[in-house]
């Protein structure tokens, strides 16, 4: 089986982008602790980032699709600044039944308000933030586990 690992805007920019807060790991060291982290569970990654927000939208469909075939084990979501602003994300996953863990290197909540708020959490499995990139490992275990169990 497989698991989807999104990322949306900005996140290309990972280890130039304010490394203060978000820290000198690339978007490929990223999608490399990524497939680490799934291979090590049986698990194969497919990791993909945009900037736009209908792409996100297109593909987090299409991991509640394979979802239900049976063929993932559900998604793990970094949606940058979508997070805070978009209901279209949040109907996506919602509306396609996905299991999906929502991500954030730095501590959204210890930052600005306009970050505190997320349109992506109420439809979230669970949620991994401040860990830095380590976070996709946390994240990824955390949704093995929860697929593991709905499965009993
Ligand atoms: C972020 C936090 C968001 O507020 C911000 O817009 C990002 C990255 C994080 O990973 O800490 O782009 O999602």
């Amino acid at each position: 089986a497989s698991v989807m690992i999104l990322n949306g805007p900005n996140l290309n920019l990972l280890g130039t982008r304010e490394p203060g807060i978000y820290g000198a790991a690339t978007l490929q060291d990223v999608a490399d602790l990524c497939k680490q982290t799934a291979a090590g569970l049986g698990l194969e990654a497919d990791c993909r980032q945009s900037n736009h927000e209908g792409v996100l939208v297109d593909w987090i469909q299409e991991a509640g699709a394979l979802q239900r075939d049976g063929r993932s084990i559900g998604a793990v979501l970094n949606a940058g600044a979508y997070t805070h602003t978009s209901v279209a994300l949040h109907d996506a996953i919602t509306g396609s039944g996905l299991r999906l863990v929502e991500v954030h290197i730095s501590n959204v909540h210890a930052r600005e308000p306009f970050r505190h708020h997320s349109y992506l959490s109420p439809a979230a499995a669970g949620i991994v933030v401040g860990f830095g990139t380590e976070g996709y490992r946390l994240a990824i275990q955390g949704l093995h586990r929860l697929a593991e169990a709905a499965r009993l």
